[in-house]
């Protein structure tokens, strides 16, 4: 609930299938109860749904992946990483993977590389790294392309970021001055604050996404990778809603014909690549990927999808502590959250469209963790607020402050102040990396490659994308074990659920 003037109460509440309402009320008595119990009444219509779905497939015996041996495809071949996008954080992870091979740095953030994962009891000492224990690509492996709307070439693109030392990108110069970028799809009224020359042209938007088809089969070819991934590391967009073009490949496919200006530039990539069979990532908020239609072209077409928006610093530290203080039900009355950043991103974001398309996925965090609509005097009357504020002088090096108001046995508050000086395409780098080679290992995979969305990969994203009528998890460490445990189930290990009470028999 939030007072937008004098005499208007907003009720803000979200439904079942995770969509956002708000309310006007003339007192703030009313907008809170008629909050409270709209919450209340999504969480139990969410939790009568999971009920249903666990009922249905317990009575259907899955059988045990063992017994499905060999249902992961070796990881033969080059792996061809396409990114629309060529800023901060694409050249990051292609400057750090060239890094890395070279020995020259290590790859630091990043569970593929450096994780393990725990098999059987504690008492076995059974904990094999993540990359030993599930067959991944190896880096020596990945071959890169991208788009953009400027022609800088890779190295060009790095050295503007301004991230890694200019030292470091000397010794990467020739490699990363040989990936330069295709001519993007673009449209300014999506990104209000960047503009560029190197951008197709098409009569319609169909005519667009044949294009990026062609550069997908293309680079293919002339690559000779056996296997393909797309990550949009583009900037943010501007916020929309889902509309009837986005609700089937019918409607969807005629709204390309007729040049419907709510299909956004990513969207025609997210086409082009399902189309094609190729999994689509989403690091950033905007919706993309998270549409009826390209659910259906994914499960369609095998093409695992997963997004939106990394998770990677306020938000990060958001979801670990939010859920330490549910745990321990410790109170909540507000959490303001500022930033600064003086990269293209901050700039891009300084746009309100933009804007409002991240505040949207920085917002729901809270609300899925702490659940109101369960501990209403702990959480109902929470106020949280998220700021950007483009600071040029800061660069890639972000500095987001917290100041987080909770209260404790019999309602005696306390605060919790967080400054965190972090790099934001650093932390982004690794998740790139990591997110590439677990799509990669999905579509490898008969268990996972038809599902759609690989909501096991949540780990990863501010905003993550489940199934339609589940509500997401947000809590790092109930995504840290989802994936986990999903990477156990694909080699027919037990599942670990901390449990041990076969310890003390
Ligand atoms: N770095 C982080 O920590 C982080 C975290 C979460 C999300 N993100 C998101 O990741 C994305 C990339 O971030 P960044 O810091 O690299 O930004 P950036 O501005 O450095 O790079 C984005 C690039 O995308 C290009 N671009 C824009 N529209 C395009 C289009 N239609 N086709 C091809 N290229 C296009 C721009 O020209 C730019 O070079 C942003 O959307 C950002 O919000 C970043």
């Amino acid at each position: 609930m939030y007072q937008k003037k004098p005499g208007a109460f907003m009720a803000d509440w979200w439904d079942a299938d995770g969509r956002r309402h708000r309310k006007q009320f003339a007192t703030s008595a009313a907008a809170k109860e008629h909050e409270h119990r709209e919450t209340a009444l999504a969480h139990a219509e969410r939790a009568s749904r999971e009920m249903k779905l666990a009922a249905r497939t317990s009575s259907v015996k899955r059988p045990r992946a063992k017994a499905e041996n060999g249902t992961i495809e070796p990881a033969k071949g080059k792996l061809g990483i396409m990114i629309p996008g060529m800023g901060a954080v694409a050249t990051t992870f292609v400057a750090g993977v060239e890094a890395i091979r070279k020995g020259l740095a290590k790859p630091i953030g990043s569970l593929t590389q450096m994780g393990t994962i725990r098999l059987g009891k504690r008492t076995e000492g059974r904990s094999p790294k993540v990359k030993e224990f599930v067959p991944l690509a190896g880096l020596d492996d990945l071959v890169f392309t991208g788009w953009d709307i400027f022609e800088d070439n890779m190295y060009e693109a790095a050295t503007n970021a301004g991230v890694l030392d200019y030292r470091l990108l000397e010794q990467l110069k020739p490699f990363l001055s040989s990936i330069t970028p295709r001519a993007a799809v673009f449209d300014h009224n999506y990104v209000k604050k960047i503009d560029g020359p190197n951008v197709k042209k098409g009569k319609t938007k169909m005519a667009l996404a044949e294009q990026v088809r062609d550069d997908i089969r293309d680079f293919k070819k002339t690559s000779g990778a056996t296997r393909l991934v797309t990550m949009w590391c583009g900037s943010t967009e501007s916020y929309i809603e889902p509309t009837a073009a986005h609700q089937s490949i019918k409607s969807f496919e005629k709204a390309l014909r007729e040049n419907d200006e709510m299909i956004a530039p990513s969207m025609i990539y997210a086409y082009a690549s399902l189309m094609e069979g190729v999994p689509f990532a989403n690091g950033a908020p905007n919706l993309t990927v998270d549409l009826p239609v390209m659910l259906e072209l994914s499960r369609k077409n095998e093409a695992p999808i997963c997004g939106k928006d990394f998770k990677t610093g306020q938000t990060l530290i958001k979801s670990v502590l939010a859920p330490a203080f549910k745990a321990r039900l410790l109170g909540l009355s507000g959490w303001y959250s500022t930033n600064i950043l003086g990269n293209r991103d901050g700039e891009v974001l300084d746009d309100p469209g933009s804007f409002k398309t991240k505040e949207e996925s920085k917002l729901g965090l809270l609300e899925h963790i702490l659940q109101p609509g369960l501990y209403p005097e702990l959480y109902g009357n929470m106020y949280h607020k998220v700021r950007i504020n483009y600071y040029p002088p800061r660069g890639d090096n972000k500095e987001g402050w917290d100041n987080i108001d909770i209260f404790g046995w019999l309602g005696y508050p306390m605060q919790i102040k967080v400054d965190f000086l972090c790099r934001d395409s650093i932390l982004a780098a690794p998740i790139v990396l990591d997110l590439v080679l677990f799509l990669d290992l999905a579509k490898r995979s008969s268990e996972l490659r038809g599902l759609g969305v690989q909501e096991w990969l949540s780990f990863y994203f501010k905003s993550p994308m489940t199934a339609p009528g589940l509500y997401p998890e947000h809590d790092l460490f109930i995504q840290s074990m989802k994936l986990k445990n999903t990477l156990r189930h694909l080699k027919g290990e037990e599942l670990i659920t901390h449990l041990g009470l076969e310890y003390y028999d």
